[in-house]
């Protein structure tokens, strides 16, 4: 029996449209695929944590700040670290605290940093740890000079680690 179907369309029609059907649908897929994963290979510019920060106030108002306030570090929350008036200069110090990571306040009745989470205590000049669980001080942010401004690298990547929990000279990028 001829079905009204083959009467309409030739067989060779009908495969001309599967095939058309099944490329459309395909075109579809990759479409949404395309759609899906393009984000993850456009670059986007670090806004937050990783990126290269220029401190807004010039070199010389920071040290102003410093001479001012008996060198009390001066916090940038949105990118987490404080710069500290280190010995010899100014360093960045990354807020996370060594121990478990609670973001590390700066107590201005006590002249130190001191972390409410189990009481890690770090010195204010150094960031160093003078006691509590933490294993050493916190870790610096690298950090240059671009003119009068102070440019910090918040890479968690490239931080400098003293897990010897010592000042050292060579970590002092910029004298002051
Ligand atoms: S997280 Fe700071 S002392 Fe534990």
């Amino acid at each position: 029996m001829i079905r009204v179907q083959d009467e309409v369309v030739p067989r060779a029609h009908r495969r001309q449209l599967l095939r058309l059907g099944f490329l459309g649908l395909a075109g579809l897929a990759v479409t949404e695929m395309a759609a899906v994963f393009a984000p993850f290979f456009r670059v986007t510019r670090i806004a937050g944590l990783g990126a290269q920060v220029t401190v807004p106030e010039p070199k010389s108002a920071i040290l102003a700040r410093f001479a001012a306030s008996n060198d009390e570090p001066i916090l940038y929350s949105q990118w987490r670290f404080f710069l500290i008036h280190a010995p010899g200069g100014i360093a960045a110090a990354y807020r996370k605290c060594t121990h478990l990571g609670c973001a590390v306040p700066f107590n201005k009745s006590e002249d130190q940093f001191h972390c409410v989470c189990h009481q890690s205590i770090y010195e204010k000049r150094t960031a160093l740890l003078t006691s509590g669980p933490a294993p050493h001080g916190l870790d610096l942010f690298r950090i240059r000079e671009e003119g009068d401004h102070l440019v910090v690298d918040t890479n968690p990547l490239n931080l400098l680690v003293r897990e010897d929990n010592k000042w050292h000279d060579e970590h002092l990028e910029v004298q002051g």
